[in-house]
């Protein structure tokens, strides 16, 4: 078949594309690790830093996410420069991380001018993290893609061989703003329709089944922002590279008050400008 024809191609032009690691370490089957940073008192941002040394990005890196974005300075994706495609799911796993609820699907790609990944998972931050010329949003949904080493296939099919060790990041993000008339975004609905079986922390449930083309037409069809930054969660990494849609999706008040309720608060303050020192440099220097 042609997988077997395209091996040997992509070894001889990148041997590091072969055996690499997931971005998130996941726990045995049956269970959902809960992570040890949160977004309140000690385990909160301000302290990320000290919770591991890994974390020395999250205090001391000058790209930093989540940022405000101002419109009339930001980069814009150019037209058709952002592939986002990830296939229909009967269903997925639905994690409460504690810090978080994900989405585990891999099934996934994005074709950019920064690179090819595979998608890793898609989770949700209420209040959002990114603001809009200072304006937040009640919530951000981030589909977190890893750099993958990716052949097109004569009929334009895309084959992923495996993720990339030296991988970087990228993060297609939306924004919700609630709708006065009840509209809502059916994937999303989909994703949300058990969560309250998963209010405890390191437990799952299952979606429905999961229908991607409503937000990609979306993604299609609007600007998109584009800069480096950061994960907003610890490590906190830098060089990852956003992709934000300029407009947001519905969210109906029921899903909102449900997601809120189980997801509480879950946001990174706004990180300062790109490129200016870190913040809590900043503020540690003041206070010395
Ligand atoms: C947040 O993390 C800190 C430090 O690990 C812990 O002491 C605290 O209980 C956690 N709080 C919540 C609400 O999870
Ligand atoms: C992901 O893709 C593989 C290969 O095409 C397929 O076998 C699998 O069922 C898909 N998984 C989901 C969750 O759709
Ligand atoms: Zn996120």
């Amino acid at each position: 078949m042609k997988v077997t024809s395209i091996l040997p191609f992509l070894i001889a032009v990148s041997a590091s594309c072969l055996h690499g690691t997931s971005l998130m370490p996941r726990a045995a089957d049956g269970t959902v690790d809960v992570n040890s940073f949160n977004y309140t008192n000690t385990g909160g941002p301000m302290v990320w830093y000290g919770l591991d040394s890994a974390n020395s990005a999250c205090s001391k890196g000058k790209h930093q996410s989540p940022i405000d974005i101002v419109t009339e300075d930001i980069d814009y994706a150019s037209a058709n420069s952002v592939h986002f495609h990830v296939p229909s799911a009967d269903n997925a796993k639905f994690e409460n991380l504690g810090s978080g609820l994900e989405v585990v699907l891999t099934n996934g790609t994005l074709v950019t001018k920064t690179g090819s990944y595979k998608l890793a998972q898609f989770h949700f931050h209420t209040p959002s993290e990114h603001r809009i010329n200072e304006e937040h949003y009640p919530m951000e949904a981030h589909f977190v893609f890893e750099t993958a080493c990716m052949y097109t296939n004569k009929d334009n099919s895309k084959f992923i061989t495996d993720l990339s060790p030296a991988g970087s990041i990228a993060v297609v993000a939306f924004l919700f703003e609630l709708s006065q008339f009840g509209y809502s975004t059916p994937l999303f609905d989909s994703v949300f329709a058990h969560i309250d079986d998963i209010a405890t922390p390191g437990t799952y449930t299952m979606t429905d089944a999961l229908d991607f083309t409503g937000i990609t037409q979306h993604l299609n069809s609007h600007g998109i922002y584009q800069y480096t930054g950061s994960l907003t969660t610890p490590p906190c990494t830098e060089e990852v590279a956003w992709y934000i849609s300029t407009e947001p999706l519905p969210l109906n008040v029921q899903s909102y008050n449900a997601v809120k309720h189980v997801l509480k608060f879950n946001a990174r303050y706004t990180q300062n400008a790109l490129g200016q020192d870190n913040l809590i440099e900043i503020a540690a220097s003041e206070v010395n």
